[in-house]
């Protein structure tokens, strides 16, 4: 078994070497903090029979911020795209739903974990969503207001500069921002509140 400094070594070697064959896809230069994971973390619902869903969770710093706050690892699931990323994953948190796949596949990808009846109370993203298409982030945000339950929330964080607060997805509405400087680099935690959609006008 790896001590844990071997075992950051070994998640940020990783992370570099999956930042070098796809740097788009990593999106950032280093794996979270503990000041970010711990930032994120702290959304987690008060129920412990809810299911959370973590995008893009990389070398799992996210998911072990989630686990120590108590979260049950059976109510965790994750989709990550690198698959050398999940199978780090899978290793890491055994007891964890580790999904390799792309986020938006996730409604498909979900049908094999979460069953109708289960509520998705938070889907927390790490995925670099300034380098998605405007068209797959808006698409990824309709995607997740459909998979989470009524008053779900969606946690993400950004390294979005300046004090204005970046625009909510379409049907959300904004609940609460929080800067993270302990982080490389400083990154802006975000929460978002799903609204009910209004109903189609009629034709
Ligand atoms: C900024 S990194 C996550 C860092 C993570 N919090 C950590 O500490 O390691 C973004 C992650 O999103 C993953 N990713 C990017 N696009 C994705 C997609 N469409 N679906 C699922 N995962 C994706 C990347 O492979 C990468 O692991």
């Amino acid at each position: 078994m790896a001590t844990p400094l071997l075992a950051k070594i070994g998640a940020t070697t990783l992370f570099l070497q999956e930042w070098v064959n796809d740097p788009r896809q990593i999106g950032a230069i280093a794996p979270s903090s503990k000041n970010l994971a711990a930032a994120m973390a702290r959304w987690l619902p008060p129920e412990p029979n809810s299911y959370v869903l973590e995008l893009g969770p990389g070398t799992g710093v996210v998911t072990q911020a989630l686990l120590e706050r108590g979260h049950s690892p059976q109510r965790i699931v994750a989709i990550e795209k690198s698959p050398k990323m999940a199978d780090h994953l899978r290793e890491r948190f055994p007891d964890t739903h580790i999904v390799t796949g792309d986020a938006l596949d996730l409604v498909e990808l979900l049908k094999l974990q979460i069953n109708q009846s289960n509520n998705l109370a938070v889907v927390f993203s790490s995925l670099p969503m300034m380098n998605f298409e405007p068209e797959a982030a808006a698409r990824l945000a309709k995607i997740i207001h459909s998979v989470l339950r009524p008053k779900g929330r969606l946690v993400q964080y950004s390294y979005h500069i300046g004090t204005r607060q970046p625009k909510p997805p379409a049907h959300f509405r904004f609940v609460d921002s929080e800067w993270v400087l302990l982080n490389l680099p400083p990154a802006r935690v975000s929460v978002y509140e799903k609204q009910e959609r209004s109903p189609e006008p009629p034709k």
